[in-house]
This record gives C-alpha cells, sequence and structure tokens, in this order.
C-alpha cells in the first residue's frame, strides 16, 4: 500500500510517498525560512499563500521521482493538527480533494504523532514500548508510548516550549531567524562554567517542563553583562546547556517511573548536538533519532504515521474534514 503524506502545519511544505512493502519511496521538502526570516518569526498568512503554491508541484515531483503516477496512491494522510489553521487547510483541502478524484481513503494525521513514530522509519528504529520526548518548536512532551495509536501523556510544558525558548533567546541575543541551531551554533564558541542557570522545575517531582524563565534569566544575564561577543557565546552555552540538562532529568525520571529502557527523541530540537551527546551518555538506555532531514518538520513522517494508522485501524473516514489547531496527543481518534 501506498501512503501519500502531506505536512503543512508550519512553515515547510513536505510531501511522501511511502509504500508499507518497499519503505520510503520518495520525499520532497520545500522550507519556508527565506520567506518569514525578514519578519524574526512566521507569518501565518504567508505561510499559508505559500503552502497553496508549493503543495501540487511538491506532488508531481515525488511521484515523478518515484516514477508513479496518482493512480499508483492508495491512500493520502495529511497533518490535521495541530498547528497554523490557514496552513493545515492548505494541506487538508488538496489531500482531500486528491482522495476524493482518486475514490481512496484518506487519514488525518496529529503532526506530534508524526514526529512521535519518525524514528521507526529508520532501519535500526525502536519496538515498542518506548518513552518519547517531543521537542519543537510548539511542544515539549514526555509521552509513554506503547503501540500505535496508544499514547500516554506523561508531562509537558507549562509555557514555552523547549525550541519557543531556544527561538526566543536566540532573538533577545541579536541571532537569525530560527534561532535554535544558530543558537546551538554560537553555544560551541562559549566558554562552560562562566555562568550557571537554573533547570526550572527539576527540583521537584513531577514531569512537566517550564521553559519561559529559563528565557527571562538569560535576557537579564544579557542586559547585565558587557554585551560583547564572547559574552554573547556564553550566554548562548549556558541557556542550551540549563535546557538540555533539564530535558535529561525529567527523561531520565519518566523512564524510571514507567520501568523503560528505550527512549525516542523527536521534533526540531532532536537535532541538537548537545541534547544527543547528553541524552547518549545515559546509561542503561538506548536512545533513538530520526535521521538529521527528519528532525524537523517534514512529509516522510505525516506519510509513515498513515501507513502504520492505516494498518492498525480498520475503520473508515467520513467525507467531511476539519482541522484542528490544538489537538492534544492523547485525544486521537482512531482514523
Ligand atoms: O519540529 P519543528 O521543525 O517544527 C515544529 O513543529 O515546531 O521544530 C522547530 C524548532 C524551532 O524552535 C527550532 O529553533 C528548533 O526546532 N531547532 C533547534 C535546532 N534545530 C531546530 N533547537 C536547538 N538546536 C538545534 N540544533
Ligand atoms: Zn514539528
Amino acid at each position: 500500500m501506498r501512503v501519500l503524506g502531506i505536512e503543512s502545519s508550519c512553515d515547510e511544505t513536505g510531501i511522501a510517498l511511502y509504500d508499507s512493502e518497499k519503505g520510503l519511496v520518495a520525499h520532497a521538502l520545500y522550507s519556508q525560512i527565506e520567506l518569514h526570516a525578514e519578519y524574526g518569526g512566521v507569518v501565518p498568512e504567508l505561510a499559508s499563500r505559500d503552502h497553496i503554491r508549493k503543495t501540487l508541484p511538491l506532488i508531481e515531483q515525488v511521484l515523478n521521482n518515484a516514477q508513479l503516477k496518482r493512480r499508483d496512491i492508495d491512500a493520502v494522510a495529511y497533518t490535521a493538527g495541530p498547528g497554523l489553521v490557514g496552513a493545515l487547510l492548505v494541506g487538508a483541502s488538496i489531500g482531500k480533494s486528491i482522495a476524493w478524484a482518486l475514490g481512496i481513503p484518506t487519514l488525518a494525521i496529529n503532526h506530534m504523532e508524526g514526529h512521535l513514530l519518525s524514528p521507526l522509519l529508520e532501519e535500526q528504529g525502536p519496538d515498542f514500548p518506548f518513552i518519547s520526548l517531543l521537542v519543537s518548536g510548539g511542544h515539549t512532551l514526555l509521552v509513554d508510548v506503547q503501540g500505535v495509536g496508544q499514547y500516554e501523556l506523561l508531562g509537558e510544558s507549562i509555557d514555552d516550549a523547549v525550541g519557543e525558548a531556544f527561538d526566543k533567546t536566540a532573538k533577545m541575543l541579536g541571532l537569525s531567524y530560527p534561532g535554535g541551531p544558530a543558537l546551538a551554533a554560537l553555544a560551541e564558541k562559549g566558554r562552560p562554567d562562566i555562568y550557571s542557570f537554573p533547570r526550572p522545575m527539576t527540583n521537584r517531582p513531577g514531569l512537566d517542563f517550564s521553559f519561559s524563565g529559563l528565557k527571562t534569566f538569560s535576557m537579564n544575564t544579557w542586559l547585565n553583562s558587557n554585551q560583547s561577543a564572547q559574552d554573547k557565546a556564553d550566554i548562548a552555552l549556558a541557556f542550551q546547556t540549563a535546557a538540555v540538562e533539564t530535558l535529561a532529568i525529567k527523561c531520565t525520571r519518566a523512564l524510571k517511573q514507567v520501568g523503560r529502557n528505550k527512549l525516542v527523541v523527536a521534533g526540531g530540537v532532536s537535532a541538537n548536538k548537545a541534547l544527543r551527546q547528553r541524552l547518549d551518555a545515559l546509561k542503561g538506555v538506548t536512545v533513538y533519532y530520526p535521521r538529521p532531514a527528519f528532525c524537523s518538520d517534514n512529509g516522510a513522517m505525516i506519510a509513515f504515521a498513515g501507513a502504520m494508522r492505516k494498518a492498525a485501524f480498520a475503520k473508515q473516514q467520513t467525507s467531511t474534514f476539519s482541522v484542528r489547531p490544538r489537538w492534544p496527543l492523547d485525544q486521537l481518534d482512531p482514523p
């Protein structure tokens, strides 16, 4: 069975074809980073308009690369949330239209489920069950994953997501958008042990996160410094170290609490090298990541999640559709 995946929840148009026998057949990605860079963040209306321009040409490109025709597609999976409503509606309406025209089913995929399952695309992917740390621009989630669609939310951020905190701290330090990778690169020039930033919510029980205080702490440290290039790098490193350490402490706690020894880390921040080094050093735990190209938003994870859900659940979709800008992972209906 071949599933066409469409991702359009934010600032990336991602298209892919996943074959349940051959694996990932083709994928293409268009990033809108340049479009939004001059505004310092994603402009929702510009994002929607660009998805409209890019989605169909990218679908054609993926089909050409796979040397397949539209009629070779057996199902269409599209991101139905969470995300920007206009951007989501572009992928949903194109996906539904193609499916109606071809008389094939659609699967409304939760974007975070896409991230969560993405390490299973790899040859050495984990078996269920495992703990998943989902770290993106909009979410910081710890989830116990027992199987496809069986997700127990263990903890989440009560304010900023960790990616958002990276982005906001980077912006405050005058770095370019998107801030996460820029801040991580600058941190490599920072000197350890100059500053020690707090590890929020680690000295009390529980698995929730809070990153907005860390962002404010970074800003105050910057304002009270000489604001030299070296100060900037030192603060970037102190912020990153505190964020990474906080995530590692909570992951360790979650693995112990549930009694698991496998950890999956996905979402844009899973590309962060310092985070990977710290988690890889956890004793008695095997850590799995998506390949670097699939850490941030992409169509492959949506096509793959669609194929997994199609195989796991028999229920047919109705002909109506809606998108959900907010869509908690523990409230998924079978497709
Ligand atoms: O999953 P993603 O591509 O989009 C969302 O679903 O949000 O994640 C994007 C987030 C942004 O906040 C970006 O700054 C962050 O991931 N990010 C990073 C790195 N690469 C991307 N944060 C820290 N270090 C990185 N290397
Ligand atoms: Zn994402």
